[in-house]
């Protein structure tokens, strides 16, 4: 028997364990789940489930949905003759102990999931990376920060395609978030080039958590949005707080050069209809596309792996790996997160079996 956690889909705060077992057809493998990331990414893959099709990646029984992780899984079981039990594997795994692939494009860097209900989804979620069959502690870093480092790299290269919107400032909400902080480490990284300010909105109680990371300029509550020079800006929204956004643009007013939506984690407060000017959605897997064609697949993974193992390195020191052994385990701090209550300095990763 195996089980999933599975959210109720008009009622997200609603969860329950579903146990079924698993039976492999010809050309499929089973891979058992070793270990996944839980941040507020993921629950904004519930939030916008429907609209982005999040829900279809991992099917569940009718009315309830299965939220995608990333983390690492071993093979148990093969009807293919190309992948032995012991490969390991890093992925977009569901929450839950397995799941059954159709592997395909098969090299000795891993493999496509070509299973029919995955065929219409972006690509870069349906490729599985090959990994050593030793697990490392670094691989915890490596599942926290590696989609929302990839995201951030991809929108801080995104903004300087665009000459920074010609801002002198750079201002992101959630500024706690590790998307955000990725970004601000991007920022911060290249500062000689751009000259971009970095400007880092937060809640209150997490100023002092922005500001330790120092790659920040300013670190402001959301309160004191008015305090923000007026000057020429971008914004990089992680939060999706209508009304948040609708300050800083009405105290910029024309200096509102661009704001780029990335994120939700503050999901209740955003309103569709809010008139936001020069706001446009950055969908990651998007803009990868479009930067891979540039630099070419080899260059582009060199200069991103490069990137990103120096911020790994950096964010070891802010943030504190906290296990979650049972998928029964991961309902409350999954609501907790649903509701706000996180402590950004915890990285959490869940042991499902
Ligand atoms: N578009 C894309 O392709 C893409 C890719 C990756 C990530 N993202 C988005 O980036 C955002 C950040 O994700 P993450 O995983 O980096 O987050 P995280 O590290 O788990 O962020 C935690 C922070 O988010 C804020 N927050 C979380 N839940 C909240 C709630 N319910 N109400 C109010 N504030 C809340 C708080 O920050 P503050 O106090 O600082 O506000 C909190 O400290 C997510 O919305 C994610 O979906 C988008």
């Amino acid at each position: 028997m195996s089980k999933s956690l599975v959210i109720n889909r008009s009622q997200l705060s609603e969860s329950e364990i579903h146990r079924f077992s698993n039976t492999l057809q010809e050309g499929q493998v089973l891979l058992q789940i070793e270990s996944f990331a839980m941040t507020s990414n993921n629950v904004t893959y519930a939030v916008v489930g429907e609209q982005m099709s999040y829900w279809k990646f991992f099917p569940a029984k009718e009315g309830f949905g299965i939220i995608p992780t990333w983390g690492f899984a071993t093979v148990t079981e093969s009807q293919h003759e190309q992948l032995s039990v012991g490969d390991r594997f890093y992925g977009y795994y569901p929450m839950g102990q397995q799941l059954v692939v159709q592997p395909d494009r098969i090299s000795e860097f891993g493999f496509i999931d070509s299973a029919e209900h995955r065929t219409s989804l972006p690509p870069v979620y349906n490729s599985y990376t090959k990994v050593s069959p030793q697990a490392s502690d670094e691989e915890h870093y490596m599942s926290i920060l590696r989609p929302l480092f990839m995201t951030s790299y991809l929108n801080y290269h995104f903004l300087k395609s665009n000459d920074f919107f010609t801002a002198n400032q750079i201002i992101l909400t959630s500024a706690s978030s590790k998307t955000a902080l990725a970004l601000a480490y991007m920022l911060k990284s290249n500062q000689l080039d751009h000259g971009n300010k970095i400007i880092g909105l937060t809640s209150t109680k997490n100023i002092d958590f922005v500001k330790k990371s120092s790659y920040y300029d300013h670190v402001l509550s959301y309160d004191q949005v008015n305090s923000i020079e007026n000057e020429g800006s971008v914004t990089v929204d992680f939060a999706g707080n209508s009304k948040t956004l609708l300050s800083i643009q009405n105290h910029l007013s024309n200096n509102s050069k661009f704001m780029s939506m990335i994120g939700l984690t503050d999901w209740t407060s955003m309103d569709q209809s809010a008139p936001l000017k020069n706001a446009k959605f950055f969908f990651a897997p998007d803009f990868a596309v479009k930067y891979y064609k540039q630099h070419g697949a080899g260059p582009a993974n060199a200069m991103i792996q490069d990137n990103m193992k120096e911020f790994i390195k950096q964010a070891a020191a802010w943030i504190e790996i906290e296990f979650i052994d049972s998928l029964e385990a991961l309902q409350p701090t999954y609501v907790n997160m649903l509701n706000g209550k996180i402590d950004p300095s915890k990285g959490y990763i869940v042991k499902p079996n």
